[in-house]
């Protein structure tokens, strides 16, 4: 399979993150996320896995390391465990946790990858949770602190930073659908989270450039939508879905306001007393990047409230329903592939918000069943073409005027996929989770050959 031409100042990179890989759950004074108690909540993750060993990335790290060298990769992104560096949420950080993310970037530096942090990818100190979480403004503050903390630790050697990952997934898919920690069903809770982690993240931007970071940036999940019938009813529920699932975010990061339609998306929970006069100007500083993260679009049909009693109204229920697109592919994670989807999201949102910065696609991947063959090799063709396909969508994105500038591989390693633990499969390198070997497959190799034969046309 030929790699698909595209622009050459475009930069290839690869990526994990803290709870996912690293395990070394108590080691050197790292205290627990909301992610260790939600997956010590029973019933809560597949076969009551979690994070506690992971990928063993902590120890590991230099096998890593090697494993992403080896890729040929220009940019690597990590996430930084807020437990590890403040085990209790504030105060002074603990030294043997940041002295682990020291390790890692030195480590990548040498190899010649640049890293690309994240501060934030779902592991909020339990600590945090227990005063409220991100239901309370305090929780905002906290976050600038440790952001001032990691900036200043490693801002000398890190030129790029990432504030938030997905945060939709934080607010809705934690305070609203409760299948990720903290695992709740509210509604102006899930609310408050959403606003309280658009203000974290305004008041890290500013941490970030008092620390003199070099570029920042968000990474969002805007989901391409699709209605399933051209019905009025249905392209009403999609608008009202794309205010919950998009416009929360890049309204007010990217228009200085909140989306025009809250009250009829949110009904008697658009009241917003969680709001303050001021929060927009935290929340729209200027970015220099904007992470998007990519893997499958999502078909949506008007449905009736769920709810009958408004005040008991969960924030996810804005009177749609998902529907099973039919007639693709479908990976591990039942995720339809639909490669123009990506391609017209990124058009879409590059003609919705024209002062959009330039975009790093910080993820984008599959997860397939890798059967390792006889002598251990991992054919994932599957892989390889949803990877191909992707790219060339990425492509035709920038030709039609997509301003795109990065390009990461969602995973590294197979990791912990979250309440789907360890049985969804996505990365380059196959992980036993028996010996913590590490097994390169097909697609490792065919991205290594892919970012050498972009990197030739660079030079
Ligand atoms: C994204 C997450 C990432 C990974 C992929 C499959 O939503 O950011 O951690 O789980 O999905």
């Amino acid at each position: 399979m030929n790699a698909p031409h595209l622009p050459p100042h475009l930069l290839f990179g690869t990526a994990t993150a803290a709870y996912q890989v690293e395990g070394a759950a108590a080691e050197d004074g790292r205290g627990p996320s909301i992610w260790d108690a939600y997956c010590r909540t029973p019933g809560r993750v597949a076969r009551g896995e979690s994070g506690d060993v992971a990928c063993d990335h902590y120890h590991r790290y230099a096998e890593d390391v090697a494993l992403i060298a080896g890729l040929g990769v220009d940019l690597y992104r990590f996430s930084v465990s807020w437990p590890r560096v403040q085990p209790d949420g504030g105060g002074r950080p603990h030294p043997r946790g940041l002295a682990f993310y020291d390790r890692l970037v030195d480590a990548l530096l040498e190899a010649g990858v640049a890293p690309v942090l994240t501060l934030y990818h779902w592991d909020l100190p339990q600590a945090l949770e227990e005063t409220g979480g991100w239901r309370v403004r305090d929780t905002a503050h906290r976050f600038a602190d440790y952001t001032r903390i990691v900036a200043d630790r490693l801002g000398d050697r890190v030129d790029r930073w990432i504030t938030l990952n997905e945060p939709f997934c934080s607010a809705f898919v934690g305070h609203a659908v409760g299948r990720h920690a903290p695992g709740t069903r509210e509604g102006a809770g899930a609310l408050a989270a959403a606003h309280h982690l658009l203000l974290a993240h305004g008041h890290a931007v500013a941490e970030l450039r008092d620390a003199g970071a070099g570029q920042v940036g968000i990474t969002l999940n805007p989901d391409h939508l699709i209605p399933a019938t051209g019905s009025e009813a249905d392209l009403a529920a999609v608008e009202r879905v794309r205010t919950l699932h998009n416009r929360t975010w890049f309204d007010p990061l990217f228009t200085g306001a909140y989306p025009d339609n809250e009250r009829e998306v949110w009904g008697p929970l658009a009241d917003m007393p969680h709001r303050e006069e001021g929060d927009l100007e935290t929340i729209g500083r200027p970015l220099d990047f904007l992470g998007v993260n990519f893997y499958r679009p999502l078909m949506f049909r008007a449905a009736p409230h769920t709810e009958p009693d408004p005040a008991l109204r969960t924030a996810v229920d804005v009177g749609a329903e998902q529907v099973d697109l039919d007639g693709y592919r479908t990976t591990t994670m039942g995720w339809p592939v639909v490669p123009e989807s990506f391609e017209e999201l990124l058009v879409d949102l590059d003609r919705r918000y024209p002062g959009l910065p330039p975009i790093l696609v910080t993820e984008n991947g599959s997860a397939e069943p890798d059967e390792p063959d006889a002598g251990g090799r991992v054919r994932d063709t599957d892989r390889i073409a949803y990877l191909n396909e992707h790219l060339d969508a990425l492509g035709r994105a920038i030709r039609a005027g997509v301003d795109v500038r990065g390009y990461f591989v969602w995973s590294l390693l197979d990791n912990f996929e979250w309440a789907y633990g360890y049985e969804r499969r996505f990365g380059l390198v196959r992980v036993d989770y028996d010996s913590l070997e590490r097994h390169p497959k097909d697609s490792y190799h065919w991205y290594r050959d892919h970012v050498a034969a972009h990197r030739a046309r660079r030079e």
